[in-house]
C-alpha cells in the first residue's frame, strides 16, 4: 500500500461537515467595526454586468408563474442544456435531453441531493459503512450532503505539487469499495486547478471499477484564464455517461446566481432516479427562470465578455501581488488563494483586513477538514473572490496588500 494512501477515514475535524464558512466569518467577524468603508470579498457572487436579455424574457414568460413547473424541467430547458454541452464540449455523442439532462434550482442543491440518491443506489456491501470522498478544500455542500446521505465523509488531501488535485493512487481499494460517490470540481473553488483531460478519464476508470458515482462539479467551468478551456468530464466518460454526473450552472458563467437555474447531465440509469427523487424532494425551477436559462445557453457574447473582465482581472492581480503570498495565477475561476501564513493565517489575515481595511474574506481553514494529525490544510490559506469590477478590485487588492503588509 503506498505511503499516502488512505483506507480509513482521516477526520477529526471538530463540528459538522456542514457548517457555513460564512456564519463562521460572521462569527469571527461580529462586533468588529470595519476600518474602511466595508467591501466583501468573501463569498463568490460574481458582480458583473447580467445578459441585457433577462428582464426581456422573464416579461415575455410571465404566466409562467402561474404553473407548478414540472421537477425534471422544459423539455426545451433540457434541449438547450443537452445543445450548449454539445457545442462547448467534445462529447462521445450528444445527450438525450429527455434520460440524461435535468435541470437544477443552481448547482448547489443538486450538487447535496446527489449524494443521497448515490447512497441509496450502493449495494448491500456498500451499506454496512458508506463514505463520500471530498476534495480538502471542499464546497461545503459536498460535506451537506454526505452528512445527509448518512455517509461517513472522507476529505482527500492534494499532495503539495500535485496541483491541488486528490491524489489519485491514494485511493485504495479498501476505501473504494466502501465508497458511494466521490465529488471534484474543475475548475476548483479555491484553488483554481483545472484537471486534465487524462486525470478526469482515469478517475473515471477508477470509479467504474468500483462503482462508486464520479459527481463533478463543473459551475466554474466557463471562466478559464489561460487560453484553454476545460475538459468536462462527460467527454471522457463514453460511450454511454456511466457512473459520471456533471453539475453546471447559470451563476458563475452568466453572472445570475440570483436566479437559481443549473443542469445536471451524465448516467440516465442514475438520472432517471435522481428525476423521481427529485419529484418529492428538490425545489422545481419556474418556467419563467427556465426560459432565460434558454436564452442564456444560447448566447456566448456575455460569457465571453465576462471572462475577459477576469483574466483583466488576474493581469492586475498578476501585477500587483507578484512575489507576494505565495501568488501564482489559477487555472480557472475567480479566486485568490494566497499563502498568509507569513502575516499569521487565515483567520489572523482575514482579521487583520477586516480591522484596517473593511475588507471581507474567508479564513482557508473554514473551507478544510483537518486530517488525522490535526492539521487543517488550508490554516496558512486565505481565500479572495474576485466578483467585482475592475476599478473596485484595483482598489480592492491595493487595500489588501497595504493591509497585510
Ligand atoms: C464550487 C462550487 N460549486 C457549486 C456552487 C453553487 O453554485 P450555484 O448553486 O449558484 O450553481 C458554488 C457557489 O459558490 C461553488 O463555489
Amino acid at each position: 500500500m503506498p505511503a499516502n494512501s488512505i483506507d480509513r477515514p482521516p477526520v477529526v475535524d471538530a463540528g459538522p461537515a456542514a457548517r457555513s464558512p460564512f456564519v463562521r466569518l460572521a462569527e469571527l467577524l461580529a462586533d468588529i467595526a470595519p476600518g474602511k468603508p466595508a467591501l466583501s470579498l468573501a463569498v463568490g457572487e460574481p458582480q458583473h454586468a447580467m445578459p441585457g436579455f433577462v428582464g426581456e424574457v422573464l416579461a415575455a414568460n410571465l404566466s409562467g408563474f402561474g404553473r407548478y413547473p414540472a421537477g425534471k424541467g422544459l423539455p426545451s430547458f433540457r434541449k438547450a442544456a443537452a445543445d450548449w454541452s454539445a457545442r462547448r464540449y467534445t462529447l462521445p455523442r450528444p445527450l438525450d435531453p429527455e434520460r440524461e439532462v435535468l435541470v437544477l434550482n443552481g448547482s448547489r442543491e443538486g450538487l447535496f441531493s446527489a449524494a443521497i440518491l448515490a447512497r441509496r443506489l450502493a449495494s448491500p456491501e456498500k451499506q454496512k459503512a458508506p463514505r463520500v470522498l471530498l476534495p480538502n478544500p471542499f464546497y461545503a455542500a459536498y460535506g451537506a450532503g454526505a452528512e445527509a446521505a448518512g455517509c461517513e465523509s472522507v476529505p482527500l488531501p492534494l499532495p503539495e505539487g500535485g496541483g491541488w488535485l486528490p491524489d489519485l493512487d491514494a485511493l485504495t481499494p479498501e476505501l473504494l469499495n466502501r465508497t458511494v460517490a466521490i465529488y471534484l470540481a474543475s475548475p476548483a473553488n479555491p484553488q483554481g486547478t483545472i484537471a486534465p483531460r487524462d486525470y478526469l478519464a482515469r478517475l473515471v476508470t477508477i470509479a467504474r471499477a468500483h462503482d462508486v458515482m464520479v459527481l463533478s462539479d463543473e459551475c466554474y467551468s466557463e471562466i478559464w484564464l489561460g487560453e484553454e478551456a476545460p475538459t468536462g468530464i462527460l467527454e471522457v466518460a463514453g460511450p454511454d455517461y456511466a457512473k459520471v454526473v456533471a453539475f453546471n450552472s447559470l451563476s458563475k458563467r452568466s453572472s445570475l446566481p440570483g436566479l437559481r437555474c443549473g443542469f445536471c447531465a451524465g448516467d440516465a440509469a442514475f438520472m432517471e432516479a435522481f428525476a423521481e427523487f427529485r419529484n418529492v424532494a428538490a425545489p422545481q425551477v419556474p418556467e419563467p427562470i427556465q426560459h432565460v436559462g434558454i436564452a442564456a445557453f444560447a448566447d456566448e457574447a456575455h460569457v465571453t465578455a465576462s471572462r475577459d473582465l477576469y483574466k483583466a482581472k488576474f493581469d492586475l492581480a498578476d501585477r500587483l501581488l507578484a512575489g507576494r503570498f505565495g501568488y501564482s495565477r489559477p487555472d480557472g475561476g475567480f479566486f485568490l488563494w494566497l499563502d498568509v501564513s507569513a502575516v499569521g493565517g487565515g483567520e489572523q489575515a482575514a482579521l487583520t483586513l477586516w480591522r484596517r481595511e473593511g475588507i471581507r474574506t474567508v479564513p482557508g481553514g473554514y473551507l478544510c477538514r483537518s486530517d488525522a494529525q490535526g492539521r487543517n490544510p488550508g490554516t496558512n490559506y486565505l481565500r479572495v473572490a474576485l466578483v467585482h469590477d475592475l476599478a473596485t478590485t484595483e482598489d480592492a487588492l491595493a487595500r489588501l496588500v497595504v493591509g497585510l503588509s
